[in-house]
């Protein structure tokens, strides 16, 4: 590496170390680099372009993959995401997220694996591995303690030492250590008064202590300043091409204010990571093999299937029995259109997304399904669908005077170009961009259309101007609030039954990104009359499936939630279908825990997170019985939203009060509805004894006594009630995964690795093994212990 270094001046070194554009770094031939590209992640490669001509494979979001507790499985996904990038063009995955769920109402929740440090260690580095044996590197993020949205750009997250190491650092640490990946990712926000750009924690911990040796690079416009990041172990700004370091990193350097050798330093690291993507001459990546799209349908429909947690099944309603299945009612807001994935960059726009209307007609025939809305759980306009357009849109790419730079077709209303457009179109000479359409739902009544986005829109309808105005997102909005949350604006338009209208809607050009929607709703009944009827269906049906869920409203990126119930009048529409139907099955149809009032009332709960492309498919092999719905909670699902840790800053800091009791972790308070590891599958066990194996880890004897082969997760629990050192009142030390015929009896080894024993002690600057015996106990869940003993780690 210092010989092709040599070969460049400084200028063109501290040109390398921020992003070309958007997503790409720069290439420099003089050193034989090749472009390298960056995308998100995780549920999906979205590429370069936020485009539904290039649709990106889309897999159950990061929850549902840590509720599969499957290391394996999720490995191979990593290799199919590895392939997806391939495909695409892209060498830096960014992803894993592996921030804790501190909180449910964290907006990213979703995204994110689980409440625990050790799953998520484990999980994650199940993906980084996966990715990188393929050649494509992961990008683990965001580091650290980006646990929730709200000011996440300024906030100042003040962690006691403790929490910091044993929960938020630790699955860094085991990721780093354990998978090596060849990128991190530095956050938004500061912790302990250092934002993370250029927090000491990169340098002393991520480098000194766990030997990272790939680079750091910012989150997306997270670097705040030249000398001071540049002076911290920050490799990378992103995106570029501008950005705080260019030439005034090059004076600074000038200047003596920054030493050369860190730019080679960080130089050295790019090109390390270059060599391992291969983007630099001579070097050879791994090969990856296409995934063809049948094999990539079938895994994606096995990991969901597998990610789903039967939370509750009285009478085992559950599988039903398609035989004595002549009409199902399928109702409820995520009925029809099923939420695959969650909101913000980790967004991608799927081939094809199977709602669970879509599955059970498939598997059950188009006859025997009967379908209602339920409520109405959005209060935003949606993007235009393909099948609300009456043809494809028409966009135009202006210039001076509207001459016409470009056209393309496109088959929905949703745009975004990050400073690239269409061959042909120059950034700087594009005044605006036109969307000629023609739209209609097919229903008859009142509808709305629409724009969303920042700037300058102009609507008109049918030849008549409906507006000419400014949308603009509140002063204080999060940059990415454009993608997020934009501003809206819409008007009712009546249309006859198969009826539509013409549009033409013009957006200013402004800035270097430009990402806005059309938008149209259909006419909405009134949830009286929803669900009213949805009952009726249910009542007149052999079984009832209610699919309720969030919305892009509530679990999304640059915001946090106001509240963890359904949104909408759900919890109603559950009640009533339930009460018309005794064989009422509730699916939950979101990323991260909401609020079951209704729990004990209805006979059976399915958790199916944001379940990737397959989602409705998987479903229908889970609720008929030809899969297992394996999924253990990976985190605790709450009964209340009383005494949960706040995502809400006060004066731009966030105290992470509670300290290490998280989660199944956390001390007194209301027990949880549903504990951490919970997850009944369709099969039953009985755990025999447990019992020390004389090394790292303890044997547990356990016995399928159900009718059905199954897959039981094995947790094991440590506690300590005699020690001198404050800690949780248990916490998982292990956990290992067993398969059984019925009836047969299995032996499984759980490994307890000394660090799942040992605390972060302040003054010794170092985890340290309390001496004397710990108490470990294995069982089904948090909640389900079902045999104990005791150990003393080595
Ligand atoms: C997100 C990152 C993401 C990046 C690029 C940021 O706003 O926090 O997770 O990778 O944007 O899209």
């Amino acid at each position: 590496m210092p010989e092709r270094l040599a070969r460049l001046g400084l200028e063109r070194k501290v040109r390398l170390l921020t992003g070309a554009d958007f997503w790409a770094l720069h290439a420099e031939p003089a050193v034989g680099l090749r472009r390298i590209v960056t995308s998100d992640g995780p549920a999906g490669v979205r590429g370069e372009r936020w485009d539904e001509r290039e649709p990106s494979a889309n897999a159950p979001s990061p929850t549902a993959l840590a509720a599969t507790w499957d290391e394996a499985r999720v490995e191979r996904l990593g290799g199919l995401l590895a392939a997806e990038c391939r495909r695409k063009g892209v060498d830096v995955l960014l992803a894993p997220t592996i921030n804790l769920h501190r909180t449910p109402f964290a907006g990213r929740h979703f995204e994110c694996l689980s409440e625990d440090p050790l799953l998520t260690g484990r999980i994650g580095a199940a993906l980084v591995r996966g990715l990188q044996a393929a050649g494509v590197a992961a990008t683990v993020k965001h580091f650290v303690a980006n646990d929730s949205e709200t000011e996440r750009m300024t906030l100042d997250a003040r962690i006691g030492a403790r929490a910091l190491r044993e929960l938020y650092l630790a699955p860094f640490e085991a990721i780093v250590r354990g998978a090596r990946p060849w990128a991190v990712m530095a956050a938004y926000n500061s912790v302990n008064g250092h934002t993370m750009t250029e927090s000491p924690l990169l340098t002393d911990v991520l480098e000194g202590e766990w030997g990272f040796d790939g680079v750091v690079m910012s989150d997306w416009f997270a670097t705040r300043s030249t000398a001071e990041s540049a002076g911290a172990a920050l490799d990378l700004v992103m995106p570029g091409p501008d950005g705080p370091w260019g030439e005034a990193l090059v004076a600074a350097v000038r200047a003596g204010r920054v030493p050369e050798a860190a730019v080679d330093r960080k130089l050295q690291r790019l090109l390390r990571l270059a060599e391992r993507v291969g983007a630099l001459d001579g070097a050879q990546p791994a090969a990856t093999a296409p995934w063809p799209p049948e094999s990539v349908a079938a895994e994606l429909r096995a990991a969901a299937a597998a990610s789903f947690v039967l939370a509750r099944n009285t009478g085992d309603l559950l599988p039903l029995d398609r035989r004595a299945l002549r009409r199902v009612a399928v109702v409820g807001p995520n009925a029809a259109v099923a939420r695959t994935l969650g909101g913000g960059s980790a967004t991608v726009l799927p081939p094809y997304a199977i709602s669970p209307v879509d599955g059970l007609r498939a598997a059950l025939g188009d006859g025997a399904v009967v379908h209602g809305a339920g409520v109405t759980t959005r209060s935003r306009l949606a993007a235009a669908t393909a099948a609300e357009l009456r043809g494809d849109a028409e966009l135009r790419f202006l210039g001076d005077g509207d001459a016409v730079l470009a056209t393309e077709r496109r088959a929905g209303g949703g745009y975004a170009w990050h400073g690239a457009f269409p061959a042909g179109v120059d950034a700087t000479a594009l005044r605006a961009v036109e969307v000629r359409a023609r739209v209609g739902t097919g229903a008859a009544g009142e509808h709305v259309v629409g724009a969303s986005g920042a700037g300058r829109f102009r609507l008109e309808l049918d030849g008549r101007l409906a507006f000419d105005e400014r949308l603009a997102p509140p002063p204080d909005a999060d940059p990415g609030a454009v993608h997020m949350r934009p501003p809206q604006r819409g008007v009712p338009v009546t249309l006859p039954a198969g009826g539509s209208v013409d549009v033409v809607l013009r957006h200013d050009v402004e800035q270097a990104i430009v990402a806005f929607q059309l938008n149209v709703e259909p006419p909405r009944r009134p949830d009286d009359e929803e669900i009213a009827r949805a009952a009726e269906l249910a009542a007149g049906a052999d079984a009832a499936i209610v699919v309720v869920g969030t919305t892009e409203e509530v679990e999304s990126e640059s915001f946090d939630r106001e509240t963890l119930a359904l949104p909408g009048r759900q919890d109603e529409l559950v009640r009533r279908v339930a009460a018309a139907n005794p064989r009422t099955v509730v699916v939950v149809n979101a990323g991260a825990p909401v609020l079951m009032p209704w729990l004990d009332d209805v006979p059976a709960v399915l958790l199916t997170w944001f379940g990737g492309q397959e989602l409705g498919h998987a479903l229908a092999d889970v609720l008929l019985g030809e899969r297992e719905p394996g999924g253990r909670l990976p985190t605790t699902w709450p009964a209340g939203e009383d005494g949960l840790p706040s995502a809400r800053p006060v004066d731009g800091a966030l105290e992470y009060a509670e300290g290490i009791f998280v989660g199944h972790r956390a001390r007194g308070g209301p027990p949880a509805l549903l504990p951490f590891g919970h997850g009944l599958g369709y099969t039953g066990w009985e755990y025999g004894a447990i019992e020390p194996d004389g090394g790292d880890g303890v044997r547990v004897r356990l016995r399928n006594r159900g009718p059905r082969p199954g897959r039981e997760v094995v947790q094991v629990y440590a506690s300590r009630g005699d020690g001198a050192v404050e800690r949780p009142p248990r916490w998982l030390a292990g956990y290992a995964a067993v398969e059984a015929p019925a009836g047969a009896e299995v032996e499984v080894r759980v490994e307890l690795p000394r660090r799942s024993f040992e605390h972060w002690d302040e003054r010794a600057g170092a985890f340290v093994l309390e001496p004397g015996a710990f108490d470990v106990a294995a069982g089904r869940s948090a909640g389900d212990l079902r045999c104990a003993t005791r150990l003393t780690p080595a």
